[in-house]
């Protein structure tokens, strides 16, 4: 596809972005623009979610199917009341503890919400993002901002302005450039619309921590869900079909149980002369650097927020180093080691991938 102009990047500080900045940001979005932006989590790429045309620009722009709605990002819990009815009392007990943060709500939606951001379902996801340039763009915007990642529909989400342009150069207005992000997976995503609440998609809230809050909350889609999910999904789309291109192999068990298959594994490939990238602890280095072509570490084991932060990085750059095989070490299904752990499933296609 030919590139039709170039996206406009600008630096910004994430503790301190200039007004100016944020001002020309929010005029993007007031014209119906696009406009990529740093949070906690990932980058988002932002539309008015008010406005269905700029809304629909965001589906056009990331190859994102239509029956996949957004989420809403919002200033304030007050913002977030405009859009949503019947609010239950755990949105009450779950904001006030987690907003703003990495946790995003689904809850009834009110006829504010365009049919576009939704997919057209009863439900609207809200999050109010803990970073300081979309906490500016919607206090000088006054209105919500739709914000999925800001990948190509099927790639690693982006945690660089890198990424960014790497997938959507010329489709997005304006990318403001905030450096790394902090988490590096996308936030937890709940259901309030169940009973007991039911987590989506673990992100950067833990189920426990959740759960000190507001009792016991079971893990993944409904059996309905995804009988639903499937139902939509076209041929195309099935787990292959997602991002990196390098195959995934996941290693689970204790530290030294995974660096033995592992070093085994990678030993193999490249026997056969296949390029091999790994995915590595501090302790794993030493043995694991002989036998692939790349090595990611992410820090010592047990350090698991450094491996969600350089997750998304590592696949991307493993690809381009034309890596085929990527092997990765599973983190326990604790704290934070519960999104990476999905995020790995999933890039190794053993789930239905989210986006
Ligand atoms: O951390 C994040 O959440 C990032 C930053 C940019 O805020 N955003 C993000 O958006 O990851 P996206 O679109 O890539 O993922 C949103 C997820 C999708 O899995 C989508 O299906 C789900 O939220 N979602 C959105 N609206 C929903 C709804 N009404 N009901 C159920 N799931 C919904
Ligand atoms: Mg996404």
């Amino acid at each position: 596809v030919a590139k039709l102009k170039e996206s406009v990047v600008l630096k910004v500080t994430p503790t301190a972005p200039l007004r100016r900045t944020i001002q020309e940001a929010a005029t993007v979005l007031r014209r119906g623009g696009l406009v990529a932006f740093p949070t906690e989590t990932v980058y988002g790429l932002g539309a008015a979610a008010l406005e269905p045309a700029a809304v629909r620009k965001i589906f056009e722009v990331k190859q994102r199917p239509e029956w996949d709605p957004l989420i809403v990002h919002v200033g304030s819990v007050a913002m977030a009341g405009t859009l949503a009815r019947n609010l239950p009392a755990s949105f009450e007990a779950l904001t006030a503890r987690f907003w703003p943060g990495p946790l995003t709500l689904v809850v009834e939606r009110s006829e504010r919400v365009p049919d576009e951001v939704t997919a057209g379902r009863p439900t609207v996801a809200l999050r109010m993002p803990r970073h300081k340039v979309p906490m500016m763009l919607l206090e000088e915007l006054k209105a919500p901002i739709a914000a999925p990642s800001a990948n190509r529909f099927g790639s690693p989400s982006p945690t660089r302005a890198g990424h960014v342009l790497k997938d959507l150069d010329g489709g997005v207005d304006l990318v403001l450039d905030g450096g790394p992000t902090l988490l590096g997976v996308e936030s937890t995503v709940v259901d309030l619309t169940q009973s007991p609440p039911r987590i989506l998609r673990p992100g950067g809230v833990s189920r426990e921590d959740l759960e000190s809050v507001s009792g016991p909350m079971p893990v993944g889609p409904s059996v309905e869900d995804e009988r639903v999910q499937r139902a939509m999904k076209s041929p195309g789309l099935t787990a292959k079909h997602y991002s990196p291109q390098a195959t995934v192999e996941l290693f689970g068990g204790e530290l030294h149980e995974i660096l033995e298959q592992m070093v085994a594994r990678a030993a193999a490939l490249q026997a056969r002369g296949t390029p091999v990238g790994a995915i590595a602890s501090r302790e794993m280095m030493y043995s694991l650097q002989a036998h692939t072509d790349y090595v990611s570490c992410f820090g010592k084991w047990g350090e698991w927020l450094r491996y969600a932060q350089r997750l998304f990085a590592a696949l991307r750059i493993m690809d381009a180093n034309e890596v085929v095989v990527i092997l990765c070490p599973l983190p326990p299904a604790e704290g934070i080691g519960l999104a990476v752990r999905d995020r790995l499933l999933r890039a190794a296609g053993k789930e239905t991938p989210h986006t």
